[in-house]
């Protein structure tokens, strides 16, 4: 090494800092938007515990406080909707493009690609004015709804079933998904489910939107990019495997044999356990009371809570783990009659609030993320002598 290199190396080296893999435990910056609450028992959403959220406000009001900082009042919510009821319209050319993707296509790809079309269509993209930033993400929160939606039933094979602007946010994407009129119960459990799934401090998909924002890309990239670490099984989808996992079981006298097994083979249980929430997810109350409720008039809403409940039981006993949030929102999702391919989408028609909101944030005080690597690979290879530069003809 040249003394120069190993002066340099001396001087610069010391101002490293090694993160563990995964960035475990590292602090990476500092948001006024969500987090787990300092004991670790629940997370905060702009200051409100999120489970008195769920059980009290609209998708709306949850949306406008995630974006804007404060509850909105009454003629605040009432123009947030309006604009979020016409904007879930989408244009004719994104529906045209769902036609041309091949019937299997991955419900999370179709979304991807839906909403990356869609900032094409977007002549104000990259205009990242404070004013059209919220108006764009305005625009993604309705929009993932219908795209989510209607490119499923598309690529599948169904009619699309156009948004209804007279509609309230959550009831609307519901129905478009399912394809018939909710009841009152499912509309509030659906929506409720949203308002759990809105943020999540720097989960994957946050955090991969705000290193798109720190290079002053797009929003429409942004989320995009989102979708796509969402789309992994690590992050979203344990809603859906769990849900299948339930069907698998299919009643609770046979659920402790199935758990025990599966456990013996080292395999882990579908809506279990959390980086965070240790003993308790807080969200799992609220979604349990919606399924309580769905069972006091549908008894397949009672062989889900019964089983569900038993299987809790039987994991706490054996591993000590907690139920998760997506344990809770499969079985809902199911009785609602939602195709389980189409949990995930679900999640991100929720989670889009979460990540337009980090993506104004980011940019308020913004600086690249640039992380240093570690260079572990081979040094001083020579090519061979027949990739050596040739004279220039
Ligand atoms: C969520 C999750 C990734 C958290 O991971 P984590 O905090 O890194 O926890 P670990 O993976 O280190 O697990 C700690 C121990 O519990 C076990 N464990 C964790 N989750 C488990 C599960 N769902 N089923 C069975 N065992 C589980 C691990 O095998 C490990 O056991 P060990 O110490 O004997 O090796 C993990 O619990 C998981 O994969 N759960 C299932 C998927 C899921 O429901 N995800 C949705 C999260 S909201």
């Amino acid at each position: 090494m040249s003394s120069l290199s190993s002066q340099l190396q001396k001087t610069v080296e010391p101002q490293y800092i090694r993160a563990p893999k995964g960035l475990q435990n590292v602090i990476v910056d500092q948001t006024r938007i969500s987090g787990v609450d300092p004991k670790g028992e629940t997370t905060i959403y702009r200051g409100y515990l999120i489970e008195d959220l769920a059980r009290a406000l609209t998708f709306e009001e949850a949306a406008f406080l995630f974006l804007y900082g404060h509850l909105p009042s009454e003629e605040e919510v009432k123009e947030f909707s309006q604009k979020l009821n016409r904007e879930r319209v989408v244009p004719e050319e994104v529906y045209e493009i769902f036609e041309k993707m091949p019937r299997t296509t991955h419900p999370m790809a179709i979304l991807r690609t839906g909403i990356s079309f869609l900032g094409t269509l977007d002549e104000k993209a990259d205009d990242l004015s404070k004013e059209n930033l919220y108006e764009t993400a305005i625009k993604l929160i309705a929009k993932t709804a219908t795209i989510a939606a209607n490119g499923y039933r598309i690529t599948r094979g169904m009619e699309p079933v156009k948004p209804d602007p007279s509609l309230p946010h959550a009831l609307d994407s519901l129905r478009m998904i399912i394809g018939r009129e909710p009841s009152k119960l499912e509309a509030r459990a659906f929506e409720s489910s949203l308002i759990l799934y809105m943020d999540h401090g720097f989960n994957a998909s946050t955090f991969t939107v705000r290193v798109i924002a720190s290079t002053l890309s797009d929003m429409y990239s942004a989320v995009t990019g989102g979708v796509g670490a969402l789309k992994g099984p690590l992050h979203g989808g344990a809603n859906e495997k769990a849900m299948y996992m339930l069907l698998e079981i299919g009643s609770k006298e046979k659920a402790r044999q199935y758990i025990l097994d599966k456990l013996a083979r080292k395999e882990k249980i579908m809506g279990f356990g959390h980086r965070v929430y240790k003993v308790k997810d807080p969200r799992v109350d609220v979604a349990k009371e919606y399924l309580r409720k769905m069972a006091k008039t549908n008894p397949e809403a009672q062989k889900y809570l019964e089983l569900c409940e038993e299987i809790e039981k039987i994991m706490w006993e054996q591993k000590k783990l907690p139920a998760n949030i997506d344990f809770y929102t499969a079985p809902l999702y199911y009785l609602m009659g939602i195709p389980i391919e189409m949990y995930t989408p679900i999640f991100a028609m929720a989670r889009v609030v979460g990540w337009t909101s980090h993506y104004i944030e980011q940019l308020e005080n913004n600086k690249i993320i640039r992380p240093k690597e570690e260079y572990v690979g081979p040094v001083g290879l020579k090519l061979p002598p027949e990739k050596q530069p040739k004279e220039d003809p």
